[in-house]
This record gives structure tokens, sequence and C-alpha cells, in this order.
């Protein structure tokens, strides 16, 4: 097969039923929420991705390429500012003043926001503030210009962030290129998503959290089947181009965790180094990091001004939101999910 050979998407598309239909209606506010499953794990994923599956299917990957990929909420942008500083030896100027958003493409980020786009540009002419148009159109790149476009242009070496499972990445992705995936205990996951999704004006949740946990253990969330995402990776993790994370492990031993990123990445740190880099990555001083923090994105009204992108930053803080029948459904979802694999989430 010739290098430049352009790779058919190997997934089908299918419908979701009209009573996931209905469902979304009732628990999400934004109308114009349009799921499609794919694949034979039936990843529940926007359907602008479609169109541009293949194109990131055959994203052209180089060697210095650095990924940082996750189920969202599992720690992704707590991942990747400890990457991205260890790879770029402690700049924190630029960390500190460029958003992580500018220094990370989000791969697919674009595909939540095409009908939102299309809503906001027609609207812009009412922004009477120059300066203001200019910061929306800027937003809207940085939100909803295809990434692979963008990525094409970037110089080397890039960081690159996503969501998406490694079946749908270019299939030379680990073979190519540096991969750190972060997971988290599902419970965890379920509750920081589900204030994600009222954060996000995108989806806009209006349910209770019970109504949340329901779609999210039926694999009828977004990016959904959870198990099945982490399991992908986790299949890869002796890949020597492959670090696999748990949020539970930084969250007990941040310092242990820089080590196995930088021993992965080739690079060596001091003590002093080190003292500074937990602290800069402390949850306090992210939550008022505004580099990483996402609150520039409640000027455009992209969130609720109701929740916070950096929300609690604890491991296992689920208990306070499940009752007994929730915690023993997760107990048998974990179990059931996890018998045929060696995956174990760490118990701390
Ligand atoms: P919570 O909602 O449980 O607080 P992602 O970046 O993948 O979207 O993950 C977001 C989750 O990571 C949120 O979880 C967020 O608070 C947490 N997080 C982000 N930075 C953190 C940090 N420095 N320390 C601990 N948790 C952090």
């Amino acid at each position: 097969m010739g290098e430049n050979k352009r790779l058919r998407f190997p997934f089908d598309f299918k419908e979701i039923t009209e009573e996931e239909k209905l469902e979304i209606k009732r628990l999400f506010n934004y109308p114009k929420i349009d799921l499609i499953r794919v694949g034979p794990k039936d990843y529940l994923m926007p359907r602008a991705y479609i169109e541009h599956a293949e194109n990131i299917y055959n994203l052209p990957i180089r060697s210095s390429d650095v990924y940082v990929a996750s189920f969202q909420r599992a720690g992704t942008t707590w991942t990747q500012e400890l990457v991205w500083l260890l790879a770029n030896d402690f700049d924190y100027e630029t960390a500190l003043s460029v958003p992580i958003t500018h220094r990370y493409p989000f791969l697919e980020i674009y595909m939540l926001y095409t009908e939102w786009r299309k809503d906001c540009l027609a609207n812009i002419d009412k922004v009477e503030s120059i300066e203001k148009k200019e910061r929306i159109l800027k937003m809207l790149e940085v939100m909803c210009q295809p990434v692979t476009e963008k990525l094409a242009a970037m110089p080397s070496p890039r960081f690159i962030k996503t969501h998406l499972p490694m079946s749908f990445l270019p299939p030379n992705i680990v073979d190519t290129a540096k991969v750190i995936y972060i997971a988290r205990d599902a419970r965890d996951i379920a509750v920081s998503s589900y204030h994600h999704a009222r954060l996000f004006r995108v989806l806009d949740f209006i349910g209770e959290f019970k109504d949340f946990w329901d779609i999210f253990r039926s694999d009828r969330f977004i990016q959904s089947p959870y198990f099945e995402h982490v399991k992908e990776a986790w299949n890869l993790r002796h890949h020597p181009n492959m670090l696999f994370l748990f949020y539970e492990e930084l969250a007990k031993d941040l310092p242990a965790v820089v080590r196995r990123v930088a021993d992965f990445l080739g690079k060596e740190v001091t003590e002093e180094q080190m003292t500074r880099l937990c602290d800069h990555l402390s949850f306090e001083n992210f939550k008022k990091n505004k580099a990483v923090n996402y609150e520039d994105l409640k000027e455009f009204d992209i969130v609720s001004p109701k929740e916070n992108f950096i929300r609690r930053g604890k491991a296992h803080g689920w208990h306070d939101y499940f009752d007994e029948e929730m915690t023993q459904q997760a107990d048998q979802w974990i179990e059931d999910s996890l018998r045929d694999t060696d995956l174990r989430f760490p118990n701390v």
C-alpha cells in the first residue's frame, strides 16, 4: 500500500432510535442536538462527525506529535498542561499567557459547534463593538474550524487534544507519534459530565443528576460507551509510544506521575522544577489560571455562568451524588464492563 493512499473510514453510521431522540429533547435544552451511532461499539457522536470522520482517520501524523486523549472529564486539561510544560522546558510565560485551546488544537471540537456557529454568524451584525466582533470571530475559529486544516499548517511539535476513541484515530498513530491517554472512575466521569452538560450551552442539560446517570450508564451520552473507550486505549498500554494514566494517580501522587510522563517524553526534572510544576498544576492554582480554566468562554455565552470548567477536582467525589440504588447499579455496571479485561481502576 502506497504511503499516501487514502484510507476508507472503516465504520458504519446508524440512526439513533425515536425513543433516544425524545429523551434528548426532554433532557437537553439546546434544540439542535443531532446524534448518530458509529461502528460496532455504537459510539454516540454528533452527526457532523460523518462528514469529517475520514479526514480525521487520514490525518497525517508526525513523529513529533503529542496527543492527549481521553473520554471527556477524565482530567484531560490537567494532563495537557503537565505534558506541555514538560515538553516545552517549563515555559511558564507561554503557558500562563496562551490559552490551552490555542496550544492544543482539539481534534473534533468543531463537530459539536456546526449549528451553533451558524446561529452565531447570523447574529454577528448585532454586535456593535468591532473589537468584540473580532474576538467572537477568533473564538469561532478556535471552536469551529475543522482542525485537520489547522494542523496541516502548524509547526512541529504539535500538541493535540482528542476525545475520540483510539479506533477512530489514524491507524498509524501509536506507531508514529506519542499518545497519553487518561482514564477516570466512571462514577466521577458521570458526575463531572453532568455538570459539564449543564455548563455548555450546546447541550444545556436540564434534568436531575439521576436522569443523567441513567443515560450515562446505559451508553446514551455523547462519546459513550465509556468503558469501550477506555478499553481501546488500555489494550494499547504496552506500546512504547502509549502512556496510560488514571486521574486517581494524579490526585494521589502528582510527582510520581510527572516522573512517568517525563520518562515517557525523555525529559529530566530537577527537584526545584518538580516543586514549581506541581504547584502550578495544583487544583487551587488551576482554578484561577485563565489559560486553562475556560472562563474566557463566559464572555461569549458559550457556557453558563452557573458552572465552572475546573470544578471540584476530587477523586471519588461521586459518593456525594449517589444513593444506595445508584451505587448498586454502578457496582453492577462496572463489574459487567470489566469482566472481559484486566483493566482495574485505582481504588483510592
Ligand atoms: P470535576 O468536575 O470532578 O471537578 P477534563 O479536562 O477532561 O474536562 O476534566 C475535567 C475534570 O478534571 C474536572 O473534574 C476538573 O475539575 C478536573 N481537574 C482539572 N484540573 C485539575 C487539577 N489541577 N486538579 C484536580 N482536578 C482537576
